[in-house]
């Protein structure tokens, strides 16, 4: 059998290596699921060396756009998103690649909140990498609103007029995160808040906008991707509104990315054992 993996840089912090080889072990397959540092420089290196040895890998950052040119084929979301976390490699070598970003974020809602994705309206706060690729999900499963703040305002600009053109019935919104007014507008009318920056991964961070906007009448469920108890977090369980922050997100995307490269059922609780560096039981 060939062997599977995680690149990024840095990596090392990786969970995947845990939560993929508990499935593989689940299923008697050993644990061939490794990871490699990767800097943007060796990423076509790395593609040759995949192409002979691997069977799939997972792209996290900074690679997950950078990987496109050497697909052959894409899904259309995570193309139009730019966006790819899991590529197969056939045993001919071609290589096909997807996201499965946006399904984690789903079945973390779900989860955590037991909401779904039909009709429900959602905020962004950020709009990088795992924004696009979750957002095109979320638009594709039915969202009823996407309102995207980012501190580079354009950038949401671009998300919203490219989601815009793939899904013409979709409210979209964008904004500045310091622009209070309209935050504040949003909050009231949206269901889920999702924190897309990489602020909250490092003590001291900034928050992502001013956190008095969120207040104890709202009816938001507040779902951070950094798997961190960030201030965000901290603040909206002081305040009494659901609140929950990402392991489960990248638990659902690892379980995608398992069951398109080996057609298995994902063990869903021996992956989270194993994510969370417990022995499964
Ligand atoms: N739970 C999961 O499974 C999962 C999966 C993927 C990612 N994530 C998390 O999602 C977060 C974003 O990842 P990504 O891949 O989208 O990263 P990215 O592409 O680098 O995007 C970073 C985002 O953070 C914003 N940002 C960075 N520094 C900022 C600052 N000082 N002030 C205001 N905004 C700032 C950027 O705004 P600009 O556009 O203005 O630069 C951008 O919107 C990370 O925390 C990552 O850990 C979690």
């Amino acid at each position: 059998m060939r062997n599977y993996a995680v690149i990024g840089d840095p990596v090392e912090h990786s969970r995947s290596p845990g939560m993929q080889n508990a499935a593989f072990e689940f299923h008697h397959l050993g644990s061939p699921y490794g990871k490699y540092h990767v800097r943007p420089a060796e990423l076509g290196r790395f593609v040759e060396f995949a192409k002979r040895e691997l069977a799939g890998f997972n792209c996290t950052v900074p690679h997950k756009a950078a990987i496109i040119p050497y697909l052959d084929e894409v899904d259309p979301d995570a193309l139009a998103a730019e966006s790819v976390n899991t590529v197969t490699v056939a045993e001919d070598g071609r290589l096909s690649g997807t996201s499965t970003d946006g399904y984690g974020l789903e079945m973390a809602l779900r989860e955590n909140f037991g909401v779904g994705v039909e009709g429900t309206e959602f905020c962004f706060v950020g709009c990088g990498g795992a924004a696009h690729a979750t957002a095109f999900h979320l638009a594709r499963r039915g969202a009823g609103a996407i309102r995207i703040a980012n501190r580079t305002v354009e950038k949401a600009e671009e998300l919203a007029a490219k989601l815009q053109k793939l899904f013409p019935a979709l409210t979209l919104e964008t904004a500045a995160p310091g622009d209070r007014g309209t935050l504040s507008r949003w909050f009231t009318r949206t269901n889920v808040l999702v924190q897309a920056t990489s602020l909250g991964l490092k003590p001291g961070d900034p928050p992502p906008f001013d956190l008095e906007l969120l207040t104890p009448d709202l009816k938001l469920a507040v779902f951070d991707t950094i798997y961190l108890d960030t201030p965000l977090l901290k603040r909206a369980k002081e305040l009494g509104l659901p609140a929950a922050g990402g392991s489960a997100m990248l638990l659902y995307q690892g379980a995608k990315s398992f069951e398109i490269w080996t057609g298995l059922a994902a063990p869903i609780e021996e992956m989270r054992a194993g994510m969370e560096g417990k022995p499964s039981c």
